[in-house]
């Protein structure tokens, strides 16, 4: 089948030729996001693969329709980015790769944790500039402390079994379906309110929807116990950035380790340290000592891009056999 690949980085193409010699597809690189500019690269190919900050919604597929595309094939697991209901009006079907390595995305949060939490970053600075010094980079044990963990699916579940079987954390989850499972292991299910009573570190773990946009806002923070820690590998906009600004300045905030960004398209994944950034928002998070800030990288390992590779390409192989498609995504509420 002939796929339009956009924001094709380096390792992108090499995971998805190196797969596709078992498919056969005819791939084709782009390095441009997908947006209301660029689709017309897309025109005349059957399928187009994106991944999370390219923009898929109702006016790029009624362009990717109009120009031949029936079938969008998003190389990640969130599909914030994709207007289903437009879609499914327009007879293009839209499939993605709900798992590829969770543990790739827990173990990152758990990095991001302890790097934060123990000024690692802070020390890896220090050290390349022969400063010795431990002034500031007092941390804190995690074992015994309080962890909320938000979403207790493929992903929380794993960062909630690190963290209470490995850590020995006390882990209070949140999910509108508890994980039994988890719930038997000695983690305990509260409400929204009890997680921002109790938790001393907040790990976000649930899709981005209209009900958990925002999540942490400044009531949240105003409730939430002194010095919390938030961590974030989910998406950006689970964080209102500028309230957590606010917390940082006022010292309610312990600390905020962040995969990902409200803003990030345009941003991540881009090499920019030669431009001036105009997000000044942005800007002001990454000047405080407490804040670690990495671009979108927590899935970013060798397994999960050859899982996220093999999965796509089969996706579309079945799509162009006229196969049932196992990861085909539809409106909420169909
Ligand atoms: P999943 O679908 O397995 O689990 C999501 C969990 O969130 C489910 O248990 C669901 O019941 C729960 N949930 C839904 N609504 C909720 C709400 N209002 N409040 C609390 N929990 C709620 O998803 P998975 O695979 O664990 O991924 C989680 C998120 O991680 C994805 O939605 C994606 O946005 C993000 N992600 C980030 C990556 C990165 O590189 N930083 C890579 C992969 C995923």
């Amino acid at each position: 089948m002939r796929v339009a690949v956009f924001g094709t980085k380096t390792y992108d193409r090499q995971s998805l030729e190196a797969a596709n010699t078992r498919f056969g597809h005819a791939l084709t690189f782009l390095e441009p996001r997908l947006d209301a500019d660029t689709v017309p690269l897309a025109h005349g190919f059957p399928a187009v693969c994106v991944f999370v900050n390219d923009l898929v919604d109702a006016t790029v597929l009624e362009a990717l329709h109009a120009g031949g595309t029936r079938v969008v094939a998003l190389r990640c697991a969130g599909h914030n980015n994709v207007d289903l209901a437009a879609a499914t009006r327009l007879g293009i079907a839209v499939v993605r790769v709900p798992a590829y390595s969770p543990h790739a995305v827990a173990e990152f949060t758990i990095g991001l944790m302890l790097a934060l939490d123990r000024n690692i970053h802070r020390a890896w600075a220090r050290t390349r500039d022969n400063n010795f010094a431990l002034d500031g980079l007092v941390g804190r044990t995690l074992h015994g402390r309080t962890v909320g963990v938000v979403g207790t699916g493929r992903i929380g579940a794993i960062v909630a079994r690190a963290l209470r079987l490995g850590f020995g954390c006390e882990v209070l989850t949140f999910d509108p379906v508890p994980d039994e499972a988890l719930l038997a292991e000695g983690v305990r299910s509260v409400d929204r309110a009890t997680l921002l009573d109790q938790a001393e570190i907040i790990s976000l773990h649930c899709p981005l929807t209209p009900e958990t946009r925002h999540f942490i806002d400044t009531d949240a923070i105003a409730r939430a116990r002194p010095g919390l820690m938030i961590v974030n590998t989910s998406r950006g906009a689970l964080i209102d950035t500028t309230a957590v600004i606010e917390g940082l300045k006022s010292r309610k905030l312990g600390g905020v380790a962040l995969d990902v960004y409200e803003q990030e398209e345009g941003l991540f994944f881009e090499d920019l340290s030669n431009e001036i950034i105009q997000d000044d928002v942005f800007q002001r998070l990454l000047t405080f000592p407490n804040v670690l800030v990495t671009g979108h990288q927590a899935y970013l390992t060798a397994e999960a891009l050859a899982a996220i590779a093999e999965t796509t390409l089969a996706s579309l192989g079945d799509f162009e056999a006229g196969r049932p498609l196992a990861h085909q995504l539809s409106p909420p509420g169909t």
